[in-house]
């Protein structure tokens, strides 16, 4: 089972799209076993991006993440990390193909929506970042076996 970190970003909040954009990892059968809003703080901001510190478009990225609440989720299932990208589609929404988060909602490059972990190693180090363990839930997905 793996777990990811995903973001719904500043954009997201303010389009009223939050209850979408969970709708679309429950009804594909994804576990949230933790949620919270918070807002970015800049370090924070500069860890969680640290990849893309020295990138041209960074300051872009960081005023954007950083200037409203964001909901901050981990998200269990088989191939999570995979199915969750998927879902999200390229991370460009004008090449991100209709019937993904970006490709339906998207049209522009910064406000993208979503943010899920690329690799379980980020995914790791992102749940870290944003989660105490006592914050994340175990629990039993009754519909399951339905799926
Ligand atoms: P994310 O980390 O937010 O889930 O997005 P991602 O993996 O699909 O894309 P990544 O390469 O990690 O880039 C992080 C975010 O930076 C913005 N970006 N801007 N102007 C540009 O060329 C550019 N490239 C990336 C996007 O908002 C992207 O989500
Ligand atoms: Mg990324």
């Amino acid at each position: 089972m793996e777990r990811s970190l995903v973001l719904l970003k500043p954009d997201t909040v303010q389009r009223g799209l939050i209850g979408e954009l969970i709708s679309r990892l429950e009804e594909k059968g994804l576990k949230i076993i933790a949620m919270k809003m918070m807002k970015v703080e800049e370090d924070l901001a500069k860890e969680h991006y640290e990849e893309h510190l020295e990138k041209d478009f960074f300051s872009d990225l960081f005023n954007f993440i950083t200037s409203s609440p964001i909901v901050a989720m981990v998200v269990e299932g088989e191939k999570a990390i995979s199915i969750i990208r998927g879902l999200m589609g390229a991370t460009n929404p004008f090449e991100a193909q209709p019937g993904t988060i970006r490709g339906d909602y998207g049209l522009d490059l910064t406000k993208n929506l979503i943010h899920g972990s690329d690799s379980t190693e980020s995914a790791r180090r992102e749940i870290d970042l944003f989660f105490d363990e006592e914050e994340i839930l175990e629990y039993d997905l009754t519909s399951k076996k339905w799926r």
